[in-house]
């Protein structure tokens, strides 16, 4: 195969700016309707560059992104192949005969206390001079300009009908706006008609848990978030743990559940981006069995060291119900995201939504659909990126002055870090106690666990300066000193 014919691409229609992701745009949708199949070569770099007029980087890039998203495969010196992607329409849903597992063991562990994180006693939180919860964004970097400037012209203009009970999927304006911007920034498949604007990604959850109630139960990740575990078992859900590891989520854990949820482009709290080989597997064990896959993508708009990994919903809308929201972005106390289900599942969860509250607020979706179409949104990610990721830098480099020997995991994107501690003595829980005793809120590892595991801090350094987090960390390494 030579150059770029294949892709119906050419040097005219290159896009001034972000030409990687143009191209490996192409080359994906090729290889998930078809017209690339299993096994066939990509060209060689150089002489794919030299047909499009870009350098060759761009497409060293493109493959390498491809690679990470497993569908191709990348052995130094043995060129680029397809791989295979299962194509097959995915097996019915419920799989014929399932019946929901009422018995399995109760996992050990975790401690006994019920709170979720967000709702610890305010005195424990009071206690914290400097609180690391992980989750929260630099809530003092809120673009209240942009937001008041967008909100008085969408007032201006909004019209009598915009002001109504409008369609309990979200504003249409919102939902077109969206729809571009996650194909841009996530490779997304989706049209305007397919999105449901929700309250945040635990609306999207409580709405899911509710349409997929017969099923009984639902793969969690292990250590995955707390608050995702408890949304899901409030509507009646049963999380079922499954061990997370160095690659991500164990699909050959899954066994006979039918529907996962999962945080593969940061995982939550170990920061592992779900490996190229681990996605593949996950998608033809979805494909196979009909389940479904929950896509958390709750802070993958920080990347720092390279263009995040797309969602996994680019390479299967039909297996992948994907959920974001702007809780990381601009603030959690906005409530607004998205869900964006497989067909299969659409009319139900809109249902659930309209049952739940006749749709989410209509200004704040305008004022959000305008700062999209504006450019904005964008700009202030741009801006907080950098800030986070000066604040992570600033972290680590305190982490390595004051426990050199520290194992910190997770600091390629989000908004924080892991410090696991293998063959220390006693609970993470005692050990995030006496960190608080010395002004400093930290999540032990074992509040995000079902089973036990290796002890461990989750630290978030989004919402602080450089000198504060300097500060923390001497304290935390004075306790951990004894
Ligand atoms: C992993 C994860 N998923 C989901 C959520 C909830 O997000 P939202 O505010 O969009 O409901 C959080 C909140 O911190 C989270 O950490």
């Amino acid at each position: 195969m030579g150059g770029a014919d294949f892709l119906q691409l050419s040097p005219a229609t290159a896009p001034a700016r972000g030409l990687t992701g143009w191209l490996a745009d192409a080359i994906r949708a090729a290889i998930i309707d078809g017209r690339l199949q299993a096994g066939a070569p990509l060209p060689a770099t150089r002489l794919l560059a030299g047909d499009l007029g870009v350098s060759r980087g761009v497409i060293v890039e493109a493959y390498q992104r491809l690679a990470d998203e497993g569908l191709v495969s990348a052995r130094p010196g043995a060129g680029t192949r397809v791989l295979g992607i299962s194509r097959q329409a995915p097996a019915p849903w419920p799989a014929p005969g399932h019946r929901p597992a009422q018995v399995r063991a109760e996992p050990t562990g975790p401690p006994a206390e019920r709170a979720h994180p967000a709702l610890l006693p305010q005195p424990w939180r009071a206690r914290a001079e400097i609180d690391l919860s992980p989750g929260v964004p630099d809530l003092s970097g809120f673009p209240r300009a942009a937001w008041l400037r967008a909100e008085k012209l969408v007032l201006e203009q909004a019209s009598v009908a915009d002001l109504g009970y409008g369609d309990p999927r979200g504003s249409r304006w919102l939902r077109t706006e969206l729809a571009g911007w996650l194909a841009r920034t996530r490779g997304l498949r989706a049209d305007s008609d397919d999105i449901i604007i929700v309250t945040g990604v635990a609306q999207a959850l409580a709405l899911l848990a509710r349409v997929l109630r017969d099923l009984g139960e639902i793969g969690v990740e292990d250590p995955g978030s707390r608050g995702s575990r408890d949304e899901l078992a409030y509507w009646g859900l049963r999380p079922v743990p499954v061990p997370v590891d160095e690659h991500g989520l164990q699909v050959d854990a899954l066994g006979d559940l039918r529907a996962v949820l999962l945080t593969p482009a940061h995982q939550f709290p170990t920061g592992v981006v779900l490996a190229p080989r681990r996605r593949r597997d996950l998608l033809d064990w979805a494909t196979a069995t009909g389940a479904l896959i929950v896509e958390d993508d709750y802070d993958a708009e920080y990347r720092y060291d390279r263009a995040p990994v797309p969602a996994l919903q680019a390479s299967a809308p039909g297996l992948v119900a994907y959920a974001g929201s702007t809780s990381k972005t601009l603030a959690p106390g906005m409530r607004l995201g998205w869900l964006i289900p497989p067909g299969r599942l659409h009319t139900d969860l809109v249902e659930a939504k309209h049952a739940s509250d006749l749709g989410s607020p209509a200004l704040p979706q305008l004022v959000l659909a305008r700062l999209i179409a504006s450019g904005e949104l964008e700009q202030h990610i741009r801006l907080v990126r950098k800030r986070q990721r000066n604040r992570r830098d600033a972290l680590l480099r305190a982490l390595r002055e004051h426990l050199p020997a520290a194992r910190v995991q997770g600091i390629a994107a989000g908004l924080h870090l892991l410090i696991t501690f293998p063959g220390r003595a006693g609970p993470d829980t005692d050990l995030a106690e006496a960190i608080l005793q010395a002004g400093v809120l930290v999540h032990p590892l074992s509040w995000h666990r079902q089973r036990p595991g290796v002890p461990g801090i989750v630290l978030g350094y989004a919402a602080h300066p450089p000198d504060q987090l300097h500060e923390a960390t001497r304290r935390i390494a004075q306790v951990l000193r004894g």
